[in-house]
Order: C-alpha cells, then structure tokens, then sequence
C-alpha cells in the first residue's frame, strides 16, 4: 500500500517507517519537524508540511496517491499540555481535523491513529483493558481521547476504517542502532536513566519512593518501539482487508518499577545509575499496566522484545553512540505557528 505517515520522523513514526518499507508498503512521510528529525527518515520520502495547512495536507495526499494513513504528528508533553491547552487542542486535536478533511477529498477511508494510555486517566483497574473509564486527567490526554471521539463519528457519517492504538510506553531503539529516541527535552525514563550514565545529565530523580508497590516506586508498562510498528502493519493489513475499526491497547501486559529500569540498566551498560529521591509527581498514577490480551486476539501480535533487558540494552546501544541526531531541523524547518518554542 501506498501510506502517507504523518510524524513520520519523530520517534515512533520513524522506526514503523522503516517496517513497513520491509513489509513491502511504500510509505511517505509527512511532519514538520519541529519536533522530528531530517536524519530519522533515513532514506524514506520526506515532505515537509504542517497538518494545520490544509493545502498541505490536500497536496501530500494527491502527490503520493496515498490509500492510507499513519496517523503520528502530535505535540505529546503532558506537563506542556497544562500550561498550553490551546496549542495542544489545536495541533492534536484541530490538525487531524484537517486530515480528515483532506482524507475525505481524497477518498483515502483508512487510518491508524496513535492514541494513548494517556486517554484512560487514574486507573481505577489494572490491568487496563480497553472497556475501562476514559477520563483523561490532562489536555493532552484529552486532545488524544477527543480524536478518538471525531473517529467514531466519521467512521459513522463517512465511513472511515480506522484503528486507534492506545500506546503505554514506548521504548528502545532499533535493533541495528541506526534510529532510535530524540527527544527535547527528554523527559521519558529510559533514556533519562541512559542519560545519567553517559553524565549528559547529572542524576535520575526518582519520583515517589512511597508508592503501594513492592519496591516504592512508580510501576510502568514498557513496549519495544519495534513492537509498536509491527503492531501498526498488522492494524494497516486489517483495515486493507476490510476489519472492523476498533481501539487496541498496546502494552505488554506486564509492569516494571523505576528501581527495576534503573537495575536493569545498570546490567545492560555495567555502569552505575546516579539516583537522588524525589517527592511524586502529581497527577502520576502508581501503576500503569495494559491489558493487550484484545490485539492479540484481534490482530494476532505478539511482542517479540518484552523482555525488560532486550528495551533498555537497544535504547543503550543507541544513547551510548551519542543518542543524538546530528543535523537539527533548519531555523526555516523549525518556524512553526506553535508558539511555545
Ligand atoms: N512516545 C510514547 O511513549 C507515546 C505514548 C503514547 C502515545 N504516543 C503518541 O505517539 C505519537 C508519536 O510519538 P513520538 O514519541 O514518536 O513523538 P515525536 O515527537 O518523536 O514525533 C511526533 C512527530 O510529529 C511531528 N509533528 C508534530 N506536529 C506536527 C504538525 N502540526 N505537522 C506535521 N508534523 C508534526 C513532529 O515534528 C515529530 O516528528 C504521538 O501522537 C504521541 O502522542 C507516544
């Protein structure tokens, strides 16, 4: 299939490029990094535009020939979302408001959408399956949880086949070392913990030591970004064949402590985590596990690097290499209509 993937140079976009390029798809990406990364395409099409542009949109769509859609650009800081509602309503919610638009002028009726565990809000059950309250505690959250919403209702007026992944954490880095994780700030665990290693920044602070878990601190569930793609060609391959639209949790249906990371890449790097103990964070849940039984079952996935070790040694091998892209977006490329940079 010919797939327009939007966000396609930030993180997790970047890695799913690469595994639908050896699935035999022919994706282009569409982002306007301000927050990818020229040299995370590696050698994919790239066109630079802006969802909030319509024409740019309509343009990608009617150049690429594009039958469907991968569905990645959003801003995706939480605490930023707090301070910035309007930008965050306007970019994640508003800019797929206009992909829609442009998709329907296309006759483009398939989309994978990256959701989040984010739309959930405080868990009142764990593990999380997909039946469980959405009510989502930031703008964020609730800019994801509103798209899921405008997906329904298309799929509804117009007739979308759409798959909404609900993503828990996304980590690692590809298996060869050659993309993985740049984000700035960074404010994801793993890399952090990687960070503190190769002493680009001091220490990791460990938020909350107090939390009812064995250990005291926060419980994650981590899924391998090489997981999280494949789980993208299989929801792609379903709505090519006619599936149901739904929304999947993709988790590995098991938890690890920050103390579990820190260990765990203490062993994957044979060096020491300089830690110091922080007051929790508000609005952070003490546990955060999906449930994934539904993709399995649906879709047939199965994450293949669940193993704590296997994500934190690839986000490793990656960090240690300098874990940087080199050539920054131009000052032109990173003029944005967002005004929070
Ligand atoms: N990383 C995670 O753990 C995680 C967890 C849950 C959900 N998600 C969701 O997954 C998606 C990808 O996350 P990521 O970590 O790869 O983020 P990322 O910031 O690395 O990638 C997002 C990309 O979207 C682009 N973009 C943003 N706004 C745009 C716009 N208006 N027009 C064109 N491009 C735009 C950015 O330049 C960037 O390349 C996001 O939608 C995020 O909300 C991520």
């Amino acid at each position: 299939m010919k797939i327009l993937v939007t966000g396609g140079a930030g993180y997790i976009g970047s890695h799913t490029v690469r595994v639908l390029r050896l699935r035999g798809h022919e994706p282009v990406i569409f982002d306007n990094l301000t927050r990818g990364h020229r040299e995370a395409a590696l050698d994919a099409p790239l066109i630079v535009g802006d969802l909030l542009s319509l024409d740019d949109l309509t343009g990608a769509l009617r150049t690429t020939g594009s039958e469907a859609v991968l569905h990645f650009a959003a801003f995706t800081y939480v605490g930023e979302s707090v301070g910035h509602p309007d930008v965050y309503y306007r970019n994640n919610t508003a800019g797929t408001m206009n992909l829609l638009e442009a998709m329907r002028k296309h006759k483009v009726s398939k989309l994978v959408f990256s959701s989040t565990a984010a739309v959930y809000g405080d868990p009142i059950r764990t593990p999380i399956d997909e039946s469980h309250p959405q009510s989502p505690v930031n703008p964020y959250g609730r800019s994801k949880l509103m798209v899921e919403w405008m997906l329904r209702d298309h799929q509804v007026a117009f007739g979308l086949g759409f798959a909404a992944l609900r993503y828990f954490n996304a980590a690692g880095a590809s298996l060869d070392g050659r993309i993985g994780e740049d984000h700035d700030p960074e404010t994801h665990l793993i890399p952090r913990v990687l960070m503190s290693i190769t002493g680009e920044i001091p220490e990791v602070t460990i938020l909350g030591t107090d939390w009812e878990t064995p250990d005291g601190t926060c419980i994650r569930d981590y899924i391998h970004v090489e997981d999280l793609a494949q789980a993208h060609v299989l929801a792609l391959e379903h709505l090519g064949r006619g599936g149901a639209s739904n929304a999947w949790n993709l988790g590995t249906g098991k938890g690890h402590s920050v103390k579990e990371v820190i260990q765990s890449a203490e062993r994957v790097s044979h060096r020491k985590v300089p830690t110091v103990s922080g007051a929790r964070r508000a609005g952070d849940p003490g546990v955060l596990v999906a449930s994934s039984d539904k993709i399995r079952k649906d879709l047939g996935w199965k994450p293949e690097h669940a193993d704590l070790d296997s994500i934190v040694g690839s986000a490793w091998r990656w960090i240690e290499k300098g874990g940087r892209y080199k050539n920054k977006a131009t000052p032109e490329e990173a003029q944005t209509t967002h005004p929070i940079r």
